[in-house]
């Protein structure tokens, strides 16, 4: 293997964190939107890592081949007006029969990452005993990674937990956190021997609030109580992982995802937007990271979410092990958002258009109100924002990561535009070209500023099911025909394969 990642040298096997301080909310001022690797050629550090990322119910298919079962989401995709076109990951992009043609595209490309996810709904069906012929997928799947010199980059949870897990009260229960260790223990048991990096959770705040509270995804439950129960214990089934796997295999590269957006008040100037900046915050960020990163629930946001039962949730010695240190922090960065105390007279709709009604995901965030302000957007309405993205990396690597030696890598971003194939299919994307760019030159901005961060994975590898928003929604560096599951790597996809191969970004390429 050309590629290694080893265990981060401050934090393996360290003392744990907690308990810790939580932080306040500390507005920054925006930077100009391209900054200091603004124009030219743009050389990243020597073993910065290139990867694309996917995530097991938005690719694999065979939703109920070899003993795999019902996730939440096969479930949530039949609720009518849940997903746009009532679309569903019943076949997706086939990657549990194609994942040989996947891997040998991403080897032509360059690509030398490949994070993606096990199903919990296939390798444990139902909840209830392990299925060997589902492990036996992902089996065959790293063997040809490995193969092909491409790191495997794996991801336990990316929200398909098994059905039946849920009927028996899903993440607001307890128990659920102790099943997800099982669960890990067992996937690390079949591949732990080639397997070196290890992510526990994607996106804890789209699995508690988006599936609890607001009720956008599965399993569409809108409570705030079983939200923060959700998140707590969400928190508390990956620090239970760790510990399990730190135990296991003292040398392996652990860490989680976290999805984070940049809170700016709309007008610095007034206090009860600051006020609205931060509940966000708050609701978003620090929720996960302070218990994770630093072993306690910052104040405020407790106090933003006292009438919601969080504080019953939290049991002695919980917030030690939620902050069992880790490695690698992965980062989700897509846009920040402008907020004020007012609601926008004209909002950016950037929630898939659906008649079912939903709540707001944030249990503790009433009167925060985003606000369009005037930046480009993509095909989904997300404002494109690279600058927030070195103010981010810069905060982590300050207030979170630096201080415990945990490396930072960008495990997810990229863009959906409406693409429009020509007669061979082949997209001329030059908005997911510029969007890319961007963001790694904020990238490089920040690790010039001292940010410790090792690695980048566009999201995403293909064309997928983009959860509410079904098949949508294009996200990919390579087109996918839904008819033919042909793959068509698009201009984006052959500009990020030369960018993985010389380690460089060019100098924006004229449209
Ligand atoms: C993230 C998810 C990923 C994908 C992108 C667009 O929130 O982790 O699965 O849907 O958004």
């Amino acid at each position: 293997m050309d590629v290694e990642i080893a265990a981060a040298t401050g934090s393996a096997g360290g003392t744990a964190a907690a308990p810790g301080t939580a932080l306040p909310y500390t507005p920054s001022a925006p930077r100009p939107a391209r900054g200091a690797n603004g124009n030219g050629r743009v050389d990243f550090p020597r073993g910065f890592l290139w990867g694309a990322a996917t995530a097991a119910y938005q690719v694999e298919g065979a939703a109920h081949l070899d003993g795999r079962e019902d996730s939440i989401w096969d479930v949530f995709a039949r609720v009518p007006g849940a997903v746009l076109n009532q679309e569903d990951g019943e076949v997706a992009c086939d990657q549990y029969h194609r994942y040989p043609a996947d891997v040998a595209l991403m080897k032509e490309l360059g690509i030398k990452a490949y994070r993606f996810s096990t199903s919990w709904a296939r390798i444990q069906p139902g909840g209830r005993e392990f299925n060997a012929a589902g492990l036996d997928y992902y089996d065959r799947l790293v063997d040809e990674l490995l193969a092909a010199d491409i790191l495997p980059w794996l991801t336990l949870y990316h929200w398909d937990l098994p059905q039946g897990i849920e009927e028996d009260g899903g993440w607001p229960s307890r128990d659920t956190a102790h099943r997800f260790r099982d669960y890990a223990v067992a996937t690390h048991e079949r591949l732990g021997d080639r397997v070196g990096v290890w992510t526990t959770l994607n996106e804890p705040w789209c699995a508690a609030f988006l599936g609890y509270t607001g009720g956008q995804h599965a399993p569409g439950r809108q409570s705030r109580e079983d939200g923060l129960a959700a998140a707590h214990h969400l928190m508390l089934g990956h620090g239970l992982t760790i510990q399990a796997l730190r135990e296991r295999a003292p040398e392996a590269n652990l860490g989680i995802t976290l999805n984070f957006e940049v809170e700016d008040p709309l007008n610095p100037d007034d206090p009860a937007d600051v006020e609205a900046a931060r509940k966000l915050d708050g609701a978003f960020n620090r929720i996960f990271a302070d218990p994770v990163l630093r072993g306690a629930y910052p104040e405020d946001v407790l106090a933003d979410v006292e009438p919601y039962g969080l504080a019953e949730r939290i049991h002695d010695g919980d917030l030690e092990i939620i902050s069992t240190p880790i490695d690698t922090l992965g980062v989700n960065y897509y846009h920040g958002n402008g907020v004020a105390a007012v609601p926008a007279a004209s909002p950016l709709a950037g929630n898939a258009p659906l008649s079912r009604a939903t709540s707001s995901p944030f249990p503790g965030a009433d009167g925060a109100h985003v606000h369009p302000r005037g930046l480009p957007v993509t095909g989904q309405n997300w404002e494109v924002q690279p600058e927030g993205l070195t103010r981010l990396l810069l905060r982590l690597q300050e207030d979170y990561t630096g201080p415990r030696g945990i490396a930072l890598y960008v495990t997810e971003n990229g863009c959906a535009y409406d693409d429009a194939p020509d007669a061979d299919g082949y997209v001329a994307d030059h908005d997911r070209i510029e969007f890319i760019d961007g963001h790694l030159r904020a990238i490089k901005d920040a690790i010039d500023e001292g940010a410790d961060v090792r690695g980048y994975f566009g999201w995403s590898l293909l064309d997928n099911y983009e959860w509410a928003w079904g098949y949508g929604k294009r996200f990919g560096l390579v087109r996918v025909d839904y008819e033919t599951q042909e793959r068509v790597v698009k201009a984006s996809g052959r500009w990020y394969g030369q960018v993985a191969t010389g380690g460089s970004v060019p100098e924006l390429p004229a449209r």
